[in-house]
Formats: structure tokens, C-alpha cells, sequence
């Protein structure tokens, strides 16, 4: 009989934290260890505030930790306890040297394999979780292969598809599980765990590249949508068509079908840009220029996208925002996250805040210092130094606030940034009696009711709509 599944999981964030607290509350026999490095995170895993915002991801957590779910740094105990090893550490596009601005920064990849070839000893199979470069594998099992205590490995590929916001029903009932190696043990000893919720045909097995590969499309396919859309909304606005009943009319096609078809300010999130120029970065490696140019105009026409729209408030308001207030509602790159990782509203506070607006924001659930950390980043240099006219321009032009109403008090125009359900629950009447006049609206993400605002008397600017 196998001996029991006794897993560990380097890295406890957005992936690895929810995934490994789905796999203990579904298989109370299976010990789950979730290791970082980062102990502040490990407290917040261990308190009742959990360090991400993911609706009923509470739950889950509160029914299996302190039972088979375990929060530490006790990174080398946890490998060396465990037989199944997950790597879920972030993989950044590279900031510097060869790949600068394209390929996947893979030093933590490397860090954590070296760890496990030196303190693990029997047999154990290393997952990969992280959404890598093809052929990372190739890499990970050398190093495991060097490890000097006679260890012997089966690394495994067996990417997440989780989407944020919605996490706990992704890991809940998934389209897929894939699970690429080439061991068909490892392999079904992985199935096993999954298999114990997720119906088999839904567990895909196939090559470990394969695999590798199919994340990065996943993701390049899904943000080709959006950019594909919303290339189609600045068609709209100059011709007088509407992209919602553009993308209601191909998305009845079956082939086509409805969903990643809202036109929006942009997409963000810590998955699309990163994993496409990851993609372009190894089309070009593999000499294949006309692949790479094809999927990198997603990511310049998403830039067109976010720039596009801090235009049209400019332009529309007069040909100046400076010293006016505008309010922003919603920071989070999409709702129900705390998560503002490449959010769109990042951008258009930096061109707006360029443009000297006073900008009051409201975000229901991200923190003030991580919305005045993000646009310090924005306004850095390569160098990750901050000027002091722009420390100026953030402390003098920048509030949070913690409700819409505040953030539209007097203010001369609002831009929704986040689809929030409750910005399209708000009281029309009372956000118009505080603003200035006219009382415009940006609408990025298509959500507030036009004609109810209108009659308000606000003016409306809704993307993909002239
Ligand atoms: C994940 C995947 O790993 C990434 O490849 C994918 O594209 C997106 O999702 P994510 O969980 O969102 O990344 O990253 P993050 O929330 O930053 O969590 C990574 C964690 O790993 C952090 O808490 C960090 O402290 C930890 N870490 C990083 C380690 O414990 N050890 C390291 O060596 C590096
Ligand atoms: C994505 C993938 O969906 C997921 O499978 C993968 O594991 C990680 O990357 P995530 O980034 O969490 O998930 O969110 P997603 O729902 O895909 O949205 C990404 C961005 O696209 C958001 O900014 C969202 O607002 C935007 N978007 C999405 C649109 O603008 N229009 C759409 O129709 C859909």
C-alpha cells in the first residue's frame, strides 16, 4: 500500500495559500505544510485576518487548519517531513539584465530546488505550481539531481488556473486539473489527492511541456480575448456602435461564446502581462519572431487600452484636470480582491496625477498604504527611486478615503476603475447633490446604469460607446 501523502508548499500566496488550504479541507488525511519565507505572511495565515481577500476562502481555512494545515517558516523541516512538494513562489518578469522587461525571473524557482536537493533524502515528487517558462523542469531536475544525501525526485507540472475573486469555487469545481511528467506513478499519486474531489475526466495528464505550455496559452488566449475586445471598443466610440451589444452578438456565436468579452480600462492582475512576455520572450529565444511580435501587440494593445481612457478624461474635461478633484472608485486590478498587482487603476492615477489632478480613491478593500506604495512605484525609475517632486506630488495631490460618497464629495468628475458591485448600487441622486458641475463620470469598466445617471443629469463616458 502507498505510504500517506504528506505535502509541503514553499510559498504562501495568492496560489499556494488557497490552493494547499482547498487540498487540507477536502482531504483531512493528507498533511499539508505551507512554508515562506515570509514570516509576517505566515502570522496573517495564522490570525483571523488572512493576508488575501478571497470570498469563503475563511471558511475553508478555519475548518482545516491547526487540523492538517500548517502555516510556518520552518521551511527545511517542512521539505524534509514531506513527500510531495509543491513550488509556488512568484515568478516576476525580470527587472534586470538578460530579459530585462520580458522573461521570467526564475532565482526563486532555483533557490527553493537547491533547498529541497539539500535537505531531503529518500524519494520525493517536486510539483510545480508556479506558471514557468517551458522546459523549466529540465532545470529543476538537474539541480535535484545533484543533491549529495542520494535523494531521488519526480518533478511534476501541474499549473493553476484559479482565478482571483473567485478562487475558492475555481479550486471548488474546476474545468480542469492538469498534470504533466513523466512518471505515470508520481502522476497518479498527484491524481490521487485531486481525484478525491474532481471528477476523473476532468484530471488531464499529458507531457511535462505540454503542460508548461498550456498555462501560458491559457493565459495569453484569455487576455487575447480582452484586448481583442477592447480593441474593438475604440472602433465603437468612433463609429457609434456599442461594444456590450458588439460583444453580445459574436458572443451568441457557439464557436465564440460570451464570456471574456467585457470591454474594459484594461487588464491587469499578476498573471496575463508577466506570462505573455514571458511567452514573447521565449518565441524569440526560439527564433520565432512573427509568433512573438503576434502576441505582444495584446500587451501594447492593453497599454493603448489604459492610456486611452486618461486621455479621454483629459480631453474630455476641458483639455485640463489640473488642481481638479477627481474621485477614483476602485483600485483593486479586479473586484472582490485586494490584489492591485498591474491594476489598470494604477496607471491612470499616474497619467492623471501627471496631469496634476487631485485624486481622492476609494477602494472597499485595499489598504491606503498599499495604494500610496503602488503609485510610488508607479512614479520610480528604473532604479526604484522615487524624486522628490513626485514624493511631493503623491503626499500633496493623493487622499483614500473609505466610501464612494466621501470620494465624490465636490469633486468635478468620478472614474469607476473596479467593477465593485456596489458602485452600481449607488444613490444616483446623492452622489450628483455633492459633485460639481458638470458632474461627470468614466465609466472603465461599463457597470453604472447610463440612463438613470444621465437623467441624474451626470454626463456619462462609457468605454466603447461614442
Ligand atoms: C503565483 C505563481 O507562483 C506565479 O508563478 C503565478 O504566475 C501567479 O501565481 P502568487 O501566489 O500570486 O504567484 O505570488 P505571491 O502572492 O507573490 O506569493 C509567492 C510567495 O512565495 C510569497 O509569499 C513569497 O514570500 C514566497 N517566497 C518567495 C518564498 O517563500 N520563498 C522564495 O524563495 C520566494
Ligand atoms: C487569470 C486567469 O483567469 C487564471 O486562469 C489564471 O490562473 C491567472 O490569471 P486573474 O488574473 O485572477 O486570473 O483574473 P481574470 O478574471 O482572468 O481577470 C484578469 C483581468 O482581465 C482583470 O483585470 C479583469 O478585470 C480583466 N478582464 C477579464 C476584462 O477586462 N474583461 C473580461 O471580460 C475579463
Amino acid at each position: 500500500m502507498d505510504s500517506p501523502i504528506k505535502i509541503c508548499c514553499i510559498g504562501a500566496g495568492y496560489v499556494g495559500g488557497p490552493t494547499m488550504a482547498m487540498i487540507a479541507k477536502q482531504c483531512p488525511d493528507v498533511e499539508v505544510h505551507v512554508v515562506d519565507l515570509n514570516q509576517s505572511r505566515i502570522d496573517q495565515w495564522n490570525s483571523d485576518e488572512l493576508p488575501i481577500y478571497e470570498p469563503g476562502l475563511d471558511e475553508v481555512v478555519r475548518e482545516a487548519r491547526g487540523r492538517n494545515l500548517t502555516f510556518s517558516s520552518r521551511i527545511e523541516a517542512a521539505i524534509q517531513h514531506a513527500n510531495m512538494i509543491f513550488i509556488a513562489v512568484n515568478t516576476p518578469t525580470k527587472s534586470f539584465g538578460i530579459g530585462v522587461g520580458r522573461a521570467a525571473n526564475l532565482e526563486f524557482i532555483e533557490k527553493c530546488a537547491r533547498q529541497i536537493a539539500e535537505c531531503s533524502t529518500g524519494h520525493k515528487i517536486v510539483v510545480e505550481k508556479s506558471t514557468l517558462p517551458v522546459r523549466t523542469a529540465e532545470a529543476v531536475k538537474r539541480i535535484l539531481n545533484s543533491s549529495a544525501n542520494g535523494a531521488t525526485f519526480d518533478v511534476l507540472s501541474n499549473p493553476e488556473f484559479l482565478a482571483e475573486g473567485t478562487a475558492v469555487q475555481d479550486l471548488l469545481y474546476p474545468d480542469r486539473v492538469l498534470i504533466g511528467g513523466e512518471s505515470q506513478e508520481a502522476i497518479n499519486r498527484l491524481a490521487q489527492v485531486y481525484g478525491r474531489w474532481i471528477p476523473k475526466d476532468r484530471i488531464l495528464t499529458t507531457n511535462l511541456w505540454s503542460s508548461e505550455l498550456s498555462k501560458l496559452a491559457a493565459n495569453a488566449f484569455l487576455a487575447q480575448r480582452v484586448s481583442s475586445i477592447n480593441a474593438i471598443s475604440a472602433l465603437c466610440e468612433a463609429t457609434g456602435a456599442d461594444v456590450d451589444e458588439v460583444a453580445k452578438a459574436i458572443g451568441t456565436d457557439s464557436r465564440i461564446g460570451p464570456k471574456f468579452l467585457k470591454s474594459s480600462v484594461g487588464f491587469g492582475g499578476s498573471c496575463f502581462q508577466k506570462d505573455i512576455l514571458n511567452l514573447v520572450y521565449l518565441c524569440e529565444n526560439f527564433g520565432l519572431h512573427e509568433v512573438a511580435q503576434y502576441w505582444e501587440q495584446v500587451v501594447i494593445m492593453n497599454d493603448y487600452q489604459k492610456r486611452r481612457f486618461s486621455e479621454r478624461i483629459v480631453s474630455t474635461m476641458f483639455n485640463t484636470v489640473s488642481d481638479k478633484k477627481i474621485a477614483i472608485w476602485g483600485f483593486a486590478f479586479k473586484k472582490d480582491t485586494n490584489d492591485t498587482r498591474e491594476s489598470a487603476a494604477i496607471h491612470v492615477c499616474h497619467n492623471l496625477l501627471e496631469e496634476r489632478a487631485r485624486l481622492v480613491i476609494y477602494d472597499p478593500r485595499v489598504h491606503e498604504s498599499k495604494i500610496r506604495s503602488d503609485l510610488k512605484m508607479a512614479f520610480s525609475d528604473v532604479n526604484g527611486v522615487l524624486s522628490d517632486k513626485h514624493k511631493q506630488l503623491i503626499e500633496t495631490n493623493v487622499t483614500v478615503v473609505q466610501d464612494a460618497y466621501v470620494a465624490a464629495k465636490e469633486a468635478h468628475a468620478i472614474a469607476v476603475l473596479t467593477e465593485w458591485d456596489e458602485f452600481k448600487q449607488v444613490d444616483a441622486k446623492r452622489v450628483f447633490d455633492g459633485m460639481r458641475r458638470p458632474a461627470f463620470i468614466f465609466d472603465g469598466r461599463n457597470i453604472v446604469d447610463r440612463s438613470k445617471l444621465t437623467q441624474q443629469g451626470f454626463e456619462v463616458h462609457c468605454i466603447g460607446r461614442s
